[in-house]
């Protein structure tokens, strides 16, 4: 196939987070033990039993990642070693089976080269967001694992996930309802976990919020994150934190920026717990993080019915976080150099 052929017709930077159809998409089937070689499709449309574990038990898991033109016309994409080991931990925690790692890679690889007219150009701001999948089907009833598996990537270019361009900030409202438990799945990215938070998502934007703030499950009182991001804050005596918990996605862009907030910008950081009543009004500058939310500052949190604001007027960008994701956005598109060896260029 020739990949090189010309870009979609699209506006590119009024693009928002939804699913556009692309032409392929990429399918292997786990049958009998093994996984076949997996092939591009054009059919968005997946066939499953009425009795599939997937869609009765959430015997499912996902991953999310994005692949960015770059200054010099490279594709690239952040990490996705990081997403391959991540949908496996998924995989075994639901008893499904892994994806080799060279599969996944393949897949996600093939996919969006078979897609390359639909990779926004760079300076759009806008993206193509991947979205491999792994999936229990075949007939089944009782409460039992699957016996076939799909795994499936397919992709979408995007534009923000929060409104704005540039670094929206946000404004974030806890919630009286609780995402995972201690011991739950929290820590991976099965649908599981997201089903439970629509519901909370949508009783925070009652409220004027952006997204929900769960809080641990246990005493409702220590940050957990956001209904689709990690949380990291700026100390007003200078840390750099997270919260140390064993209920949250394990971000990749969470990583990535405690990395950059210790080697670049030379900031104390520490995962630990996070008392968020106690502690808010020590907030120098507060946001959510994420493929698809990138860095967005929080503004606002709705903690008991009373808002607190982290910046006078709860609009403002502080410094730190805006240095934090003109550098991070600077290395994924190549327009920094790639210190940390994070960047995976497909080649098309
Ligand atoms: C619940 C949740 N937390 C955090 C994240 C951010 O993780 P990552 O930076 O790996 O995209 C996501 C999005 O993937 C998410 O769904």
């Amino acid at each position: 196939m020739d990949a090189k052929v010309n870009k979609q017709q699209l506006n590119w930077a009024e693009l928002g987070f939804q699913y556009h159809r692309t032409d392929y998409r990429f399918c292997a089937r786990h049958v009998s033990g093994s996984w076949n070689q997996g092939e591009l499709i054009e059919s968005e449309i997946i066939q499953a039993h009425e009795g599939a574990p997937a869609l009765h038990y959430a015997q499912q898991c996902f991953e999310g990642l994005k692949a960015q033109t770059a200054v010099d016309g490279r594709v690239l994409l952040f990490r996705p070693d990081l997403n391959s080991e991540r949908m496996n931990m998924a995989a075994s925690r639901l008893l499904m089976p892994e994806v080799p790692r060279a599969l996944f890679m393949l897949a996600v690889e093939e996919t969006v080269r078979a897609n390359y007219s639909w990779i926004p150009p760079y300076g759009s701001g806008a993206s193509l967001y991947i979205r491999p999948m792994l999936i229990g089907v075949g007939e089944n009833l009782g409460l039992r694992p699957a016996q076939q598996f799909e795994f499936r990537v397919f992709v979408s270019p995007v534009g923000p996930y929060y409104k704005t361009d540039g670094m929206a900030v946000i404004s974030l409202a806890v919630s009286e309802l609780d995402r995972a438990a201690p011991n739950g799945t929290g820590s991976y990215k099965v649908g599981a976990n997201y089903a439970g938070g629509l519901l909370a998502t949508r009783k925070a934007q009652e409220k004027g919020a952006d997204e929900a703030l769960f809080l641990d499950s246990a005493e409702g009182r220590y940050i957990d994150e956001a209904g689709s991001a990690n949380i990291v804050i700026a100390m007003k005596d200078g840390a750099f934190i997270t919260p140390n918990s064993n209920a949250i996605l394990p971000s990749i862009t969470r990583k990535s920026l405690m990395v950059i907030a210790r080697e670049q910008l030379h900031l104390k950081t520490e995962e630990r717990d996070i008392d968020l009543r106690a502690e808010i009004s020590e907030f120098e500058e507060a946001a959510a993080c994420g493929t698809a939310a990138v860095l967005a500052p929080v503004g606002r949190i709705l903690v008991d019915q009373q808002w607190h604001s982290i910046y006078e007027d709860g609009q403002t960008v502080g410094p730190i976080m805006q240095e934090l994701y003109d550098r991070l956005v600077g290395i994924q598109i190549g327009e920094l150099s790639d210190a940390f060896g994070w960047c995976h260029e497909i080649k098309i």
